[in-house]
């Protein structure tokens, strides 16, 4: 077996305990890798202005895959006023390191599937299995804000935008514009990795989410790529909704869907909500992947409340460790994995506090570890 090199990326509050558990069940799978940690999160922000050094991009460029913990992230306002004193009033602007991760490396799939356990009590229902596929390097997501709005901006959208008249009249700092930029090439590869995982795994349809029917140039461009998508997987089946009716219909028959592609942030919040139809952050597992890198997380955030207490579930970690083991081609050792977690749940002994035990995040990952 070849010897990976995997850039460890544990980051703030309980991403370190997360991925300390992680570490567990990969040292006891004999998964033969070098792992290298990378600095990234909120201590590098305050002393480097930093929060994704260029040290570890420099990393990320040469490692097979990364494992990243958590991240905490504060308004602008905050973020500036934790920067060293040396840092402050320079103009440094705090972005999410994981969204630029995204960016950077053009990590455009973000594929996050949510299986209902057998024997998780916090199963919302029975049989639960969807696979989301979100966009995750442009729409809202894209990083094009202003606010306030240069006169410029203002001028040419008066000129092109009939609608943008009722705006025109405010002062530059009191509206703000985000843009939700999709293009044809971005929308056309994540809907065709959604149908190339259908037909690889065998599912039966695709659900597309949009809000076509008022974002009509962004999301109509994706619904219509994704009719054209549609063409080339004849055998699985497509369907749309829109993400208000989609929050709807998941609740009511969530056992009615399959695998979901949506744009970044329809997908970031669909995503939640199935999570939380298998158990909730705590089995949120998620792969940014792109051509050359993928980068698995946990769902969930750094939790700062229990940052030090050992106490969150890592879960979700592990069945991420299990997704980077999947795409890495190491089938097998994913397979190991995911069944010994099953069993950990199935049987119910060992359960952390989200699952209504008394566990630690370390006794979970031994009990995973032991089940190899
Ligand atoms: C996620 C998270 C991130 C996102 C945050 C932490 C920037 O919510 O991965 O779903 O919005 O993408
Ligand atoms: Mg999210």
């Amino acid at each position: 077996m070849k010897r990976y090199k995997i850039a460890w990326l544990p980051g703030d509050g309980v991403g370190k305990e997360v991925l300390e558990a992680t570490q567990i069940v990969f040292d006891k799978l004999n998964f033969n890798a070098e792992y290298i940690h990378g600095d990234i999160g909120w201590e590098f922000w305050c002393k480097e202005g930093d929060a994704l050094p260029q040290r570890t991009i420099d990393l990320l460029k040469e490692v097979d895959a990364a494992m990243f913990g958590a991240i905490t992230s504060k308004p602008v306002k905050q973020a500036e006023a934790e920067l060293i004193p040396e840092l402050q009033g320079k103009g440094l602007i705090y972005r999410s390191p994981i969204v630029r991760m995204r960016q950077l490396f053009d990590l455009y799939v973000c594929l996050r599937p949510c299986k209902a356990y057998k024997g998780n009590l916090l199963n919302y229902k029975d049989n639960i299995d969807l696979v989301v596929f979100r966009e995750n390097t442009e729409d809202l997501y894209a990083g094009v804000e202003f606010h306030p709005v240069p006169q410029e901006l203002t001028d040419v959208l008066t000129k092109l935008s009939r609608p943008f008249g009722a705006f025109a009249n405010h002062n530059a700092n009191d509206f703000a514009i985000s843009c939700k930029i999709n293009t044809k090439k971005g929308s056309d590869r994540i809907i065709r990795a959604a149908f190339e995982y259908a037909r690889k795994h065998n599912r039966k349809k695709v659900t597309v989410i949009h809000k076509a029917n008022v974002v009509r140039a962004t999301d109509g461009l994706f619904l219509e790529t994704a009719h054209q998508v549609h063409k080339d997987f004849p055998e699985i089946e497509m369907d749309d909704a829109n993400i208000d009716a989609i929050t709807m219909w998941l609740l009511k028959n969530p056992n009615n869907y399959d695998v979901l592609v949506a744009p970044n942030l329809f997908g970031d919040i669909v995503s939640d909500l199935c999570a939380q139809m298998v158990g909730g952050l705590g089995f949120g597992c998620s792969g940014n992947i792109g051509q050359n890198l993928g980068v698995f997380e946990p769902t969930h955030g750094s939790a700062p409340k229990y940052a030090g207490m050992y106490k969150v579930n890592p879960i979700a970690t592990i069945l991420a460790g299990k997704m980077m083991l999947e795409w890495l081609g190491e089938k097998e050792l994913a397979e190991r994995i995911e069944k010994a977690t099953a069993e950990v749940i199935a049987e119910g002994k060992v359960r952390t506090y989200d699952m209504g035990g008394s566990n630690t995040t370390l006794e979970m990952g031994k009990a995973i570890a032991e089940r190899l």
